[in-house]
């Protein structure tokens, strides 16, 4: 990388000296900057943030951590109160819904233990210490926790206190994470496995854990454990039923069980210091004795595996995006952060499918298409190439073998899906921006033709009986029938502006496999978001919006300021008509003469930042534009299609500043698996995606300069001029060196082949951007 602090600019100039502080010298910073320091795994882990602040790889298939007790849901495990009720190695990262894994864990606890079935919860004496690659409970009985990780086994070092009594260690087969919202949504568990096997200095235990149902209704799956102590132990395996019924036995090799009695085991130790090793393998327990063998063999240290940790994330990810510019430490920790949480799930457990056996790759934890396709998939395609491209291939494997790509899937199972079959967007994005390596596009096409024509099986999901919520799209008989989608099916005026986006992603790839039937065919369903439209709705002095339309065809009334339960059974799902009905971004021309042309259009997106404007769901905060939620997502950046980019600017950076910080509470809502962060990371790049074309909006950049490294020795390199915490506007844009005139970029322009971006900034508003508006590809000319 060439030092950017050369750049004959002002404001970088004095950014370096600032950086001096820091880093010795540019060069310096260049071979040694340690990005690590400001990745704070804890951002986003509270206020509903539900971010995942313990050890994990990139796309890692463990992740180790605590998890938490309150009474409420713990989804990632960690809750900032309540009691430690182990610490287990599966986690997700940002979800919400319900919780999903917390297994394969163990338990400290202090002195004799009667019942290990009883209550052994412990809240801390102090709060968790958490850094990159490194996490660390202790516990108010005096036990401390520190913990390590790899991709496939986590190692425990634990300290006991000296007077505390006996040491055990609690191997609880049945520990999950709890749902405590009453929608049927917990998971249960179904049977294991433990046997103890004496070693020559110490003593092993392996086995397996089945369960099922949690946050996507799954059936029953399975993951395999085996487990290292540094020394030996005395044991006893335990089955029961409940706190009471609870006998210890002493025998080696606890049978297989079906039943759904809880089992596990207690090792006691005559030492107030113990390690454990614990690997995981959702292929056989064999699987997991090797994965820990492999990648913690016996006596490495918990600094070594913190190392390993950072290397993986430094060279693999933090340092694909740097900077010289290091006037605000918030700033980069915002940066680095954001980063560290966007690459936690979905997770590479490629080897490690235990339905079918194929060359391809195997991507799981995929949470959720509805929510990451927008801005997440995106960057992963441009942080993380190869392991997006195996992503697409692993989504088309999934079709190969169950007939559907998944819009959300978690331990081996599709589901659910709760608008369109967002995969498709997924595949258009990648096909339009020339991702083919190792891709068989055919059968890409043929798993998208199957969410656009197949009608997938009902799966009675008591929060919507009327068609699937499990994969594909289950109003299709009223999208292909009526070009709308009619009340018979909950969430009808959501899903349709999704499904129209769907069939411009078949468009878009069909057209790129020179396939001009159906290319014209699906260009004509994109359109058919228009049929959704009642041009007589009215709200805050605009009329037309999207609208819900009874079985006979008939517009209903409705608010476009409230999406009355906003839920499953809802005419619309988690956002408010007024919030969908700026949806049509492969349609944005006609989108605006329906609300009204260019001006009526921006006084629209104008009320959305609109403190005071009042909303029927009130719990979507004080302005109609809801920050924590996905379909609002490029609502600040379309400003650019009416020829107000300040305006984008104005508002998507004051969003970006009013809600989110670099701590623990710093998320407007759910992470939901990093799209949250990926929002954030495209704010301070200053460009915005939209998913399916090869555009990106242009706003202005956070950093004075900032080098995205492509792969390839390409490199995006954006700079900024006259930068300031009131000088963000933009005043002129240079791209690769010309004049730029356009409020928009193409992926050819800056990303094919690397670019640069250089931005003066200003003070104030200033009308730089003249030239062509975006790309309407589904408008008529
Ligand atoms: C933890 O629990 C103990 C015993 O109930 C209590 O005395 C202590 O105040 C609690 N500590 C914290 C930090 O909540
Ligand atoms: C447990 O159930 C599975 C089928 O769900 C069966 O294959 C297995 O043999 C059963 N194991 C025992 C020990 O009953
Ligand atoms: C995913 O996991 C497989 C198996 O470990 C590995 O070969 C592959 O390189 C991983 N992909 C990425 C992007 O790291
Ligand atoms: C073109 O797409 C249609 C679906 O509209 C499909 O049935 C057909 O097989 C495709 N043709 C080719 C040559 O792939
Ligand atoms: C809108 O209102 C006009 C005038 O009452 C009526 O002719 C038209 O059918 C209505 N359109 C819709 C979509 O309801
Ligand atoms: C709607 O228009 C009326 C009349 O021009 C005006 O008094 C009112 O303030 C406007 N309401 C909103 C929400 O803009």
């Amino acid at each position: 990388m060439p030092c950017l602090a050369q750049l004959a600019s002002k404001v970088v100039v004095a950014a370096a000296a600032t950086a001096s502080s820091l880093f010795p010298s540019c060069q310096a910073q260049d071979a040694a900057q340690d990005l690590t320091q400001f990745v704070l795994p804890k951002t986003g882990a509270s206020n509903g943030g539900n971010t995942f602040p313990g050890i994990s790889l990139p796309l890692g298939m463990v992740k180790f951590g605590p998890d938490l007790y309150t009474g409420s849901d713990s989804y990632s495990g960690y809750q900032p109160s309540g009691n430690f009720i182990g610490f287990s190695l599966l986690h997700e990262s940002g979800t919400g819904g319900a919780p999903k894994y917390g297994v394969v864990s163990q338990m400290p606890v202090p002195g004799t233990i009667q019942n290990p079935l009883v209550d052994l919860s412990v809240n801390r004496s102090k709060a968790d210490e958490a850094r990159l690659g490194y996490y660390k409970s202790s516990l108010f009985n005096g036990i401390t926790v520190e913990m390590g990780a790899t991709g496939r086994a986590g190692k425990y070092v634990y300290g006991f206190p000296e007077s505390g009594g006996a040491a055990n260690v609690v191997v609880d087969v049945s520990h999950v994470l709890s749902s405590y919202r009453g929608q049927g949504l917990g998971q249960n568990y179904l049977g294991g496995n433990i046997a103890v096997i004496p070693t020559d200095n110490g003593i092993r235990y392996e086995g397996s854990g089945s369960y099922n149902n949690g946050w996507n209704r799954a059936p029953k799956w399975t993951v395999h454990f085996c487990g290292y102590f540094d020394q030996p132990a005395t044991f006893k395996t335990f089955l029961g039923t409940s706190a009471t019924g609870t006998t210890l036995s002493e025998y080696s090799d606890a049978p297989s069980r079906n039943s759904t009695s809880r089992l596990g085991a207690v090792f006691t130790f005559d030492s107030t210091s113990v390690t454990s090793r614990v690997g995981v393998s959702f292929i056989s327990s064999k699987q997991a004795c090797s994965n820990v063998e492999n990648e913690i063999p016996a006596d490495t240290t918990l600094d070594t595996l913190e190392e390993d940790v950072k290397a993986a994330w430094t060279d693999g990810v933090l340092s694909k995006i740097t900077t010289t510019d290091t006037s605000s430490t918030a700033n980069l920790q915002l940066l680095y952060s954001s980063l560290y949480h966007l690459l936690l799930i979905p997770t590479n457990k490629t080897g490690e499918n235990p339905l079918w056996s194929s060359t391809e790759p195997y991507y799981d934890d995929i949470f959720t298409f509805w929510d990451t396709f927008r801005s997440h998939t995106p960057l992963l395609h441009i942080l993380q190439p190869t392991a997006y491209e195996e992503l697409i291939r692993s989504l088309i494997d999934i079709w190969r073998f169950e007939g559907f790509m998944p819009d959300a899937r978690s331990s081996f199972f599709n589901g659910a899906t709760q608008g369109g079959s967002n995969a498709d967007n997924v595949l258009a994005d990648a096909y339009v921006k020339g991702v083919r390596g190792a891709v068989n596009w055919e059968d890409g096409f043929a798993a998208m033709l199957a969410d656009a024509e197949t009608v997938p099986p009902n799966n009675n999901d008591p929060r919507d009986t009327s068609s699937s919520t499990k994969e594909g799209r289950g109003a299709l008989p009223d999208w292909i029938e009526r070009g709308y989608i009619t009340t018979k099916y909950g969430r009808s005026v959501s899903r349709a502006i999704e499904y129209a986006l769907n069939d411009f992603s078949l468009h878009q790839v069909a057209t790129g496999l020179g396939n001009s039937t159906a290319a014209s065919k699906y260009l004509s369903r994109s359109r058919n978001w228009r049929n959704q439209w009642n041009a007589n709705l009215t709200a805050l002095n605009f009329t037309g919006f999207l609208g819900p339309r009874d079985t006979t065809g008939k517009f209903l009334p409705q608010d476009p300021l409230s999406c009355g339960g906003c839920y499953w059974g809802d005419y619309y799902y988690e956002a408010l008509p007024m919030e969908y009905s700026f949806n049509a971004h492969h349609d944005m021309a006609t989108l605006i003469a329906y609300s009204g042309g260019r001006a009526a259009f921006v006084a629209r997106l104008e009320a959305m930042f609109t403190p005071g404007l009042s909303s029927g769901n009130a719990q979507f905060g004080h302005t109609l534009f809801n920050p924590g939620n996905e379909p609002s997502f490029a609502t600040p950046y379309l400003f650019n299609f009416a020829g107000r980019q300040d305006l984008s600017v104005k508002y998507a950076r004051g969003v970006a500043r009013s809600y989110y910080a670099p701590t623990e509470a710093g998320l407007p809502g759910n992470s939901d698996a990093g799209a949250m962060e990926s929002w954030l990371l495209w704010n301070m790049i200053g460009l915005y995606p939209l998913t399916g074309q090869a555009t990106f909006l242009v706003a202005s950049p956070w950093f004075a300069d900032l080098t995205i490294d492509l792969g390839g020795g390409r490199k995006l390199v954006i700079t900024a001029e006259n930068l300031g915490d009131d000088s963000f506007y933009v005043q002129s844009l240079r791209v690769n060196g010309r004049p730029w005139d356009k409020a928009w970029v193409a992926w050819d322009d800056v990303f094919a082949n690397g670019g640069t971006m250089d931005f003066v900034l200003g003070p104030d508003p200033a009308d730089w951007a003249t030239g062509d508006l975006p790309p309407s590809p589904a408008s008529e000319a």
